[in-house]
């Protein structure tokens, strides 16, 4: 059993190597190995896990098959009598997948100068002047993960690059496809990325990307497969003359499968921290500037009071003052008035949703990733 167990996890790596390596006979030859020893293990376990390696063996029986039908667009084909590649380009499910433009500009994104920069060199301007890039041998396309703790506008920042370039957007949330598709979530990315491939121009958002490829595990025999599917149909698709943006965003970039790093499938990654002075500042002018503030109000003394809260924190803050204004106008029947009491009030109320060790552990995978 454990042997067993052993070699299928052996040839579900090499597998992963293999189409990383561009080496697709032996992408193939491992899958389906691997196949072979999820069905032994099938046959020497007792029920419960009988319909787990029976499942888990055909998953790995369809992605030989899609190696060798429709391989990634950079590697050739050395098997005879292939049947043509299916372009299957129907439409996913639009229950977990938005395709419409965010309408999130950058404006609405107070702060984060650096990380808004850095978007804009890496990502924004090689997709608006592909020639210029191009005569700078810049290529557009590729992959950015951001990272951080959670509430601090990675999703924000993903949905208003999307709006900025002129770009198809499709938008996928890992813990979304995981959880309604347990079991169909290879076909379901697949077609996905499928889907993004095929369009001249898309930035494919995948919101949440650790519970999507999730370090591999024996727990999951379904993760495993998710990974390679992932790592196989991503694969080539610089060669393409579609442009393709791969967006990732998570909280837990510790909890993402190595091999989706080791890939370059994400070479760049940012780190969206908490809000620094300046995003506070702008938080809380574009909350606040509209509204009938009592005189006096001072927007510095927050600014100060806030740090080490998230963005999140901030608009829950700044929404609970809001109601607690509103409470007091009906009830005294006055004009509604925000004052820096309610503000207080809330903030007594809300801690940061953040803690040390969490910030810490984004310090130590950052040394230990990135050295
Ligand atoms: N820099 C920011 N500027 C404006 N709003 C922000 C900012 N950071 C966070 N927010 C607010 O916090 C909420 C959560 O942000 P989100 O992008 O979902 O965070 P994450 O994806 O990092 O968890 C947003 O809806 C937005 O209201
Ligand atoms: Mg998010």
């Amino acid at each position: 059993m454990g042997f067993l167990l052993e070699k299928k996890q052996e040839h579900e790596s090499a597998c992963e190597s293999a189409i990383r390596e561009g080496n697709l006979r032996a992408g193939i030859f491992h899958a389906a190995k691997a196949a072979e020893f999820a069905l032994a293990l099938a046959a020497s376990t007792s029920d419960n896990l009988l319909a787990r390696y029976t499942e888990d063996a055909e998953g790995w029986l369809e992605i030989a098959e899609r190696l060798k039908t429709n391989p990634p667009k950079n590697q050739k084909p050395e098997l005879k009598g292939q049947k043509t590649p299916d372009n299957s380009t129907d439409s996913p499910d639009e229950d977990w997948l938005v395709s419409e433009k965010p309408s999130v500009t950058f404006d609405m994104i107070a702060g984060m100068a650096e990380a808004k920069a850095t978007i804009n060199e890496m990502v924004v301007l090689p997709l608006k002047s592909p020639e210029k890039a191009r005569a700078l041998g810049l290529k557009a396309g590729g992959g950015v993960l951001l990272y951080g703790p959670p509430g601090n506008g990675k999703t924000t920042l993903g949905k208003a690059v999307a709006h900025e370039l002129d770009a198809a957007f499709y938008y996928a949330s890992g813990a979304q496809i995981r959880s309604k598709w347990h079991g169909e979530s290879e076909q379901k990315l697949r077609k996905l990325i499928q889907t993004a491939k095929s369009q001249p121009l898309a930035v494919l958002f995948l919101d949440d990307v650790d519970g999507l490829l999730p370090k591999r595990s024996n727990q999951s025999v379904v993760d495993n497969r998710i990974v390679v599917q992932f790592l196989a149909e991503i694969g080539g698709f610089e060669e393409s003359q579609n442009v393709l943006l791969i967006l990732g965003a998570t909280n837990k970039p510790w909890e993402i499968d190595e091999a989706v790093f080791r890939t370059g499938r994400f070479d760049e990654k940012i780190f969206i921290g908490l809000p620094d002075e300046p995003a506070c500042r702008g938080m809380l002018h574009m909350h606040l500037d509209k509204l009938p503030l009592r005189a006096g109000f001072d927007f510095e003394v927050w600014v100060k009071r806030l740090a080490g809260y998230t963005g999140s924190d901030i608009v829950g803050i700044v929404n609970a003052a809001k109601r607690a204004a509103l409470n007091r106008s009906v009830r005294e029947n006055t004009d509604p008035l925000l004052t820096e009491q309610d503000l207080d009030d809330a903030f007594k109320h809300i801690p940061s949703s953040v803690t040390e060790k969490l910030l810490q552990q984004y310090q130590t995978f950052q040394q230990a990733r990135f050295g």
